[in-house]
């Protein structure tokens, strides 16, 4: 029984006949008020217009008392509760011997689409894209760890009036040489220079440019092998990226995959009554919504973002079923998203629809922007992630691997230790700390609880000495902790933070998963290392007499593996070597 049933129980017990089911039993905010805490009791007081107070001593004379070594009354009618240590080690025995660390598969048989990353073709992926593609990787692995089924969807940016730009540039702007080996910075310098062209007085290139578009558009067989070209050279140099950052997509369905579907989809909010002919264009007016006008058809026939995202979910639901749809995109799309969740609402598709926006990053205190020479191309930035971390771990002994794994991992989790919602300056020193809320801090720790086993299991108990960051190789990878034999014996108050602490773990990955937070998970890995860190410090392990030794390790290892479990959620790898 969880903590939450025995009190809902006790509830129950003292108030028949009315539901329980959503009182919860919360971290105490301070440990000198015990371990855990219910603030139920006011609620239904103020509910039923009882005395709380009252409302809690019924609780308490109605609680099953095995869990606990003490029940306070505080306050206005807080429960305050302390757990015994023996149904803290009998719970840490449970958490040590779960499957993946006890997250809960709540996702088991439900389906979630999640569209992330979506960078728009014929350019390069720069500093800017990160974050889409490390938020949504990250939510992509929560959602799997809780047993849903995720299709991690790519919505590339491959259609739109850029094409007829390009094209024109290519056939034009281009030598032999640079089209014979086509690289998307050549692209993108090809589309400047088209699209500079375009801009003369006279018109001739934009109107060329323009009839280039409109042969695409009706399937003319050349433009379209261009344009596939173009794609697949794109995606390309986009994967190259995914391997670097370890993220893999199911499928690559960019605007072009519906572009087919975009004439029913208009037809559809016609017949439903949802759109309406202004100057020209076709609108659904959301004005009672205050979300202004969303055009659905351009006054030139053409067709745009909000047609290609209901066209998009139509595609979806049909195929998939999701239970929900999860976009990741940077806040300036959030009115993009309210309108077309409102039609898609009003068109009758109850497919929840969730848009995760994310704000704007500053490199080392300056904004990204191309005109300020500030915009970082994402390989450039991997790549100075992986040289200063080799300057780090090279006189260590470590190698490139190792380098890259930190360097990632660095980058990674400086976008995921905040929460999306908020800007944030990316700066080298603060990423790449080895102290502080950083991946490397993280990572070390890890590294440390593995040379800790290893000495344990080299050692007869004398030998051993704590401390230290033992192999200085640079081996990857490497296997979790060993399970270590023997019983939890929780004892000390930095042993008993500790383990509370851990036993808090599937509920961080809940939390984070439903708020599309990484950075909760990342916020509750942080805090467990610093907990872990001061349990360590306080306790000798390896000089320690067996019993208490092996109680110990087991704390350890339970840390390790949660360490390693959770910073993977996040997209981080976890060499055992630092
Ligand atoms: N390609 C878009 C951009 O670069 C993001 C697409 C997001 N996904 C979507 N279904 N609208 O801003």
């Amino acid at each position: 029984m969880t903590l939450d049933e025995t009190l809902q129980a006790a509830f129950a017990a003292a108030f028949p006949g009315e539901d329980f089911s959503l009182v919860r039993v919360l971290p105490a905010t301070d440990p000198k008020f015990g371990d855990y805490q219910c603030n139920d009791a006011l609620k239904f007081a103020k509910k039923m217009k009882m005395n709380p107070r009252e409302v809690a001593a019924k609780v308490v004379a109605a609680l099953d008392k095995a869990a606990f070594e003490k029940v306070e009354i505080a306050g206005p009618g807080f429960l305050n509760l302390t757990v015994s240590t023996d149904w803290l080690n009998a719970r840490l025995g449970e958490l040590a011997a779960a499957e993946k660390c006890g997250i809960p598969q709540r996702g088991a048989g439900k389906k979630v689409v999640i569209d992330y990353s979506s960078p728009n073709a014929a350019k390069q992926m720069h500093i800017g894209h990160i974050r889409s593609t490390v938020i949504g990787c990250a939510l992509d692995r929560l959602f799997r760890a809780l047993g849903y089924t995720v299709v991690a969807d790519n919505h590339l940016g491959d259609w739109g009036t850029q094409f007829g730009i390009l094209i024109k540039g290519y056939r034009e702007c281009l030598t032999d040489d640079e089209r014979a080996h086509l690289t998307v910075a050549t692209l993108e310098k090809c589309y400047v220079l088209s699209a500079a062209k375009a801009k003369e007085a006279d018109g001739v290139w934009k109107d060329a440019c323009r009839a280039e578009l409109v042969k695409l558009q009706q399937g003319d067989a050349d433009n379209l092998a261009l344009w596939k070209k173009f794609i697949d050279i794109s995606i390309g140099e986009f994967e190259r990226m995914y391997r670097k950052l370890g993220v893999k997509f199911d499928t690559y369905r960019g605007e072009s995959y519906y572009n087919p579907m975009m004439p029913g989809v208009v037809e559809k909010l016609r017949q439903l009554g949802l759109a309406e002919e202004s100057e020209g264009a076709l609108i659904v007016n959301l004005d009672a919504e205050k979300l202004g006008v969303a055009i659905v058809r351009k006054s030139d026939g053409g067709y745009n973002y909000t047609t290609s995202d209901l066209a998009c979910v139509e595609s979806r639901v049909a195929d998939y079923d999701p239970e929900r749809i999860i976009y990741v995109t940077d806040d300036r799309q959030q009115l993009h998203f309210r309108q077309f969740f409102s039609i898609a609402a009003k068109m009758g598709y109850t497919t929840q629809l969730v848009h995760v926006p994310f704000g704007l990053m500053s490199y080392q205190g300056k904004a990204i922007s191309t005109r300020e020479g500030n915009l970082i191309k994402l390989d450039d930035l991997l790549s100075e992630a992986v040289r200063r971390s080799l300057a780090i771990v090279a006189p260590r002994g470590g190698d490139e691997r190792l380098a890259e794994q930190i360097g990632i991992g660095a980058v990674k989790y400086a976008d995921l230790s905040h929460d999306p919602a908020t800007a944030i300056d990316f700066n080298w020193d603060k990423a790449l700390a080895l102290e502080g809320n950083s991946g490397p801090y993280l990572q070390y720790a890890y590294a440390r609880v593995c040379s800790l086993m290893e000495k344990a299991e080299g050692t007869d108990g004398t030998e051993g000495t704590d401390g230290g960051s033992g192999g200085t190789d640079g081996a990857s990878g490497g296997p979790a902790p060993l399970p270590v034999e023997g019983l939890f014996r929780v004892a000390t108050p930095s042993e008993k933070r500790l383990a509370l602490q851990l036993l808090e773990f599937p509920g961080a990955v809940v939390r984070a998963a439903e708020a599309y937070k990484p950075s909760v998970l990342a916020d509750y890995l942080f805090q467990t290392a610093q907990l872990y860190s001061s349990f360590y410090q306080n306790s000798p392990i390896l000089k320690s007499e067996a019993a208490v030794r092996a109680a110990r390790l087991k704390l350890c290892a339970l840390f390790g593996d949660i360490l390693k479990t959770g910073l993977n959620l996040l997209g981080i790898e976890t060499p055992s070597h630092i």
